[in-house]
């Protein structure tokens, strides 16, 4: 069997304090845990895929509490494109909600993965065309440090590797329930933005 490599928060510490470079990694963390659910069965699946939903789980809370309110403040028109991002993030978390009460090995989880993975992939191009872009034009090396200080802090709460090991074993805790989860994400995002 070849071996899932799925790159990870720290692999590439170069950019991280960008918080552009930092997100759009995200992104690209998100379509190869994606691709990882996909190619997987079994025990493996579930567990790739439990991994794809804190990721998910975490980067959007860490967007709406960083990168939605700076857009909506410092950028022209900001208001429109958070509420048309804020529709998609809806609905992306609805089907997220219909498949997480399916089963990974039941014939309909595929589909409806697929039709997450559309979403999701929509979701993150328009955020990189009319959020991402504009953000690095608006403010200062400074800013941008902070806020991927605040999304840094949220990735931590999600681990992207495969089963840790005992070398890891302390990250292999439960997370529990995504809603709790995305409750724990607020406080530390806040906690580092120094408001929290
Ligand atoms: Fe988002
Ligand atoms: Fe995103």
């Amino acid at each position: 069997m070849s071996e899932l490599k799925t790159p990870h928060a720290g692999d590439d510490k170069s950019r991280d304090d960008d918080v552009v470079s930092l997100l759009m990694r995200q992104h690209g963390d998100i379509r190869n845990l994606f691709d990882e659910v996909e190619r997987s069965k079994g025990e493996e699946r579930r567990d790739a895929f439990r991994r794809l939903v804190r990721l998910l789980a975490v980067h959007e809370t860490a967007e709406e509490e960083v990168v939605h309110p700076f857009v909506r403040r410092s950028i022209e028109g900001g208001e429109q494109v958070v509420k048309d991002r804020l529709a998609e993030e809806k609905s992306a978390k609805e089907t997220l909600s219909t498949l997480d009460d399916t089963d990974t090995d039941d014939p309909k989880f595929m589909p409806q993965l697929m039709m997450l993975r559309r979403d999701v992939q929509e979701h993150a191009r328009a955020e990189e065309r009319y959020e991402f872009t504009h953000i690095r034009r608006s403010t200062d090396a400074t800013n941008l440090a902070a806020m991927a200080k605040a999304v840094k802090a949220a990735e931590a709460m999600a681990p992207t590797r495969p089963h840790p090991g005992v070398e890891s074993g302390a990250k292999n805790v439960a997370l529990g329930p995504v809603a709790a989860l995305m409750d724990r994400t607020k406080d530390a995002v806040r906690k580092a933005m120094g408001n929290g």
